[in-house]
């Protein structure tokens, strides 16, 4: 099972989650990594999801469209919005402040 490590204001945490897990979808039914994953709603529009991508990147899809039009020229810099992807490896994310668009 891929194991999910989620850094945020100075703290790790650490799961295991099912394959093809979406971590916004397990932060609303309150599974990790709920509560500390910020987000709202859940369909790449607000991109309070927002996190950079510390290890397994490269595994993952590249940014849809949604992504794209939220983060602009952030994705060069490692973000991805959570909402929009599917866990199925190893993972470690950084939920950083977004910074401004450039
Ligand atoms: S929760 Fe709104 S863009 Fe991901």
């Amino acid at each position: 099972m891929p194991v999910v490590v989620f850094r945020t204001r100075g703290e790790v945490y650490r799961g295991e989650v099912k394959e093809n897990t979406n971590l916004v979808v397990r932060a609303g039914i309150r599974q990790f990594p709920f509560p500390h994953l910020r987000y709202e709603c859940g369909m790449g529009k607000c991109a309070r999801c927002a996190c950079r991508v510390l290890a397994g990147g490269e595994r993952l899809p590249p940014p849809n469209w949604k992504e794209k039009k939220q983060l602009g020229e952030r994705i060069d810099a490692g973000f991805r919005l959570a909402c929009q992807l599917w866990i199925e490896h190893d993972i470690e994310l950084a939920q950083d402040e977004l910074p401004a668009q450039p």
